[in-house]
């Protein structure tokens, strides 16, 4: 290279964030503007961190088709508050087909499943595929237009799988490219079932760092490599890849989220209103036991075999009956996949038997809403719940089991009752009550040794679980990325001028 000796970043550089999923959406009706901001960790963790350090977010434009103004693909975010660090969202317009193909379709109904070892969920066709490939090709397009000699792409999570590789034709060598895988990544053996693992593996080997959760599936991840791509060399200590387009090094990065945020939403005037009328509204009593899950309606969530294990607890434990309230907070997602719409179907018919079988005529066992509940609500009932169930049957992180710690206090904590196969688990091991959510008997005894448990006990535990996920804060969690993809692309550097 012919730089000049000493030319550093002594600037922070600029982020060009990418990902399916965009932080507002923003609908015209004629000259009214309606925003709105799209449930999932993801999307508002890294919006409240790109508004700290500035940039872009590129994403897919979605909404209602006759509502969205295609040319007007950019504004500044977030709208709201402009006294507030903003940054700039790009939109990526899609049509409909193309909306059914690549992200109905391969992204999940072929990437989601296959990575959560769903397999008998998995349907592929080369139409899905196809797609998925061009839009790929449209994000590439969009990032190429608005990257310059060192930014940072920092693409998120499975949608964007090919775009990586996409862009090396696209950017000059001095733009860095990252990726944060945040769901699980299935051993060689899953995700072979994939006709087109080779290709996948390639695309993704376009970025210089890699990132996933926990070390299981960077292991994996790197299996995968080894399986499919037999030329590419891997130094399994530090991570690197060394193939065909370059070097790509795979590294671990939990994420988590924003204890102080959190913390202040739960104690709220807001958040105590919120509260007071949820329990209004749902005819909770308040003397009963509150049990708490909240997740997107998904296969993975183990939302029907929580059920079934509720309903055995009230079978096996009648002195309960009466005296606990179990809600279930759930969004609507993906509801034009069979799966995701025949999930809710029996959620809701599962719910409805087991409240018929125990309620009496002041008490019913089982709250369920996909209503809209405001964050302040929402962690104010996290707050006052006495134990928390998070039992995904296959989970990349979860970040739910992290908020509800940070929403708890010292004084009189509650129980995380948590599922082995959440990524988070791996972190926070045995401080929370660890079920094998497949196992109806042991998930009954979490619920019973949770209900029973002492208040010395309770605390020891929150003490251990609050300290364990501070550690990867999502403020701590961009910074480290950042500042590992820049000094990867510092070394790079220097290595050239050799
Ligand atoms: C998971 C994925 C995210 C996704 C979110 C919501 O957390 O890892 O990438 O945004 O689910 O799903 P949706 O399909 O509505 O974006």
């Amino acid at each position: 290279s012919d730089a000049p000796a000493g030319d550093q970043r002594d600037e922070e550089p600029a982020v060009i964030v990418v990902s399916n999923r965009q932080p507002y959406r923003h609908e015209w009706d004629g000259d009214e503007v309606t925003v709105s901001r799209p449930t999932g960790g993801l999307s508002s963790g890294l919006d409240a961190a790109l508004r700290e350090v500035g940039g872009t977010w590129i994403a897919w434009g979605d909404g209602d088709a006759d509502k969205v103004v295609v040319d007007d693909d950019c504004v500044t975010v977030p709208p709201d508050a402009p006294e507030d660090e903003q940054y700039t969202l790009n939109r990526v317009w899609l049509d409909e087909d193309e909306v059914d193909n690549y992200y109905y379709g391969f992204s999940n109904r072929v990437l989601w499943p296959l990575c959560h070892n769903a397999l008998t969920t998995v349907r592929s066709n080369v139409q899905y595929w196809e797609t998925y490939r061009d839009v790929n090709e449209h994000f590439a397009d969009a990032i190429a237009t608005r990257a310059s000699a060192d930014d940072v792409v920092w693409l998120q999570d499975y949608h964007l799988a090919l775009a990586p590789q996409m862009l090396g034709s696209r950017l000059s060598e001095d733009v860095s490219v990252t990726q944060f895988w945040h769901i699980p990544w299935p051993s060689w053996d899953t995700f072979r079932a994939c006709p087109h693992a080779e290709e996948l593996l390639r695309g993704l080997l376009g970025n210089d760092l890699f990132c996933v959760h926990v070390p299981r599936y960077r292991k994996h991840f790197l299996e995968c490599v080894d399986a499919a791509l037999p030329e590419a060399v891997i130094d399994w200590s530090t991570g690197q890849v060394f193939h065909r387009d370059g070097t790509t090094t795979v590294e671990v990065f939990p994420l988590g989220v924003d204890l102080d945020r959190i913390d202040r939403h739960a104690s709220t005037a807001e958040g105590r209103e919120g509260l007071e009328s949820f329990v209004a509204d749902h005819d909770i009593d308040d003397d009963t036991e509150l049990l708490l899950s909240v997740d997107r309606l998904d296969y993975s969530k183990g939302i029907l075999t929580r059920l079934f294990a509720l309903e055995h607890f009230l079978e096996t434990n009648p002195e309960w009956r009466g005296e606990l309230t179990f809600v279930q907070v759930g969004t609507e997602s993906r509801s034009s996949i069979p799966a995701y719409s025949e999930l809710q179907t029996d959620i809701g018919e599962a719910v409805a038997r087991i409240n018929e079988r125990f309620a009496t005529a002041d008490w019913k066992p089982i709250v369920y809403t996909t209503d809209y509940v405001a964050n302040e609500t929402l962690y104010a009932l996290f707050r006052s719940a006495d134990i928390c169930l998070v039992t995904p049957l296959r989970d990349g992180m979860n970040l739910v089991a992290q908020e509800f710690v940070a929403a708890q206090t010292d004084a009189d904590p509650g129980v995380l009752v948590l599922s082995t196969m959440a990524g988070v688990h791996d972190l926070v091991g045995d401080a929370a009550v660890s079920v094998a959510p497949y196992d109806t008997t042991q998930f009954v005894s979490g619920i019973e040794e949770a209900l029973s448990m002492s208040v010395d006990e309770r605390r020891e535990r929150f003490r251990e679980l609050h300290g364990e996920i501070q550690h990867y804060e999502v403020s701590v969690w961009v910074n480290e990325v950042l500042d590992r993809i820049t000094s990867l692309a510092t070394s790079d550097r220097e290595q050239n001028r050799v």
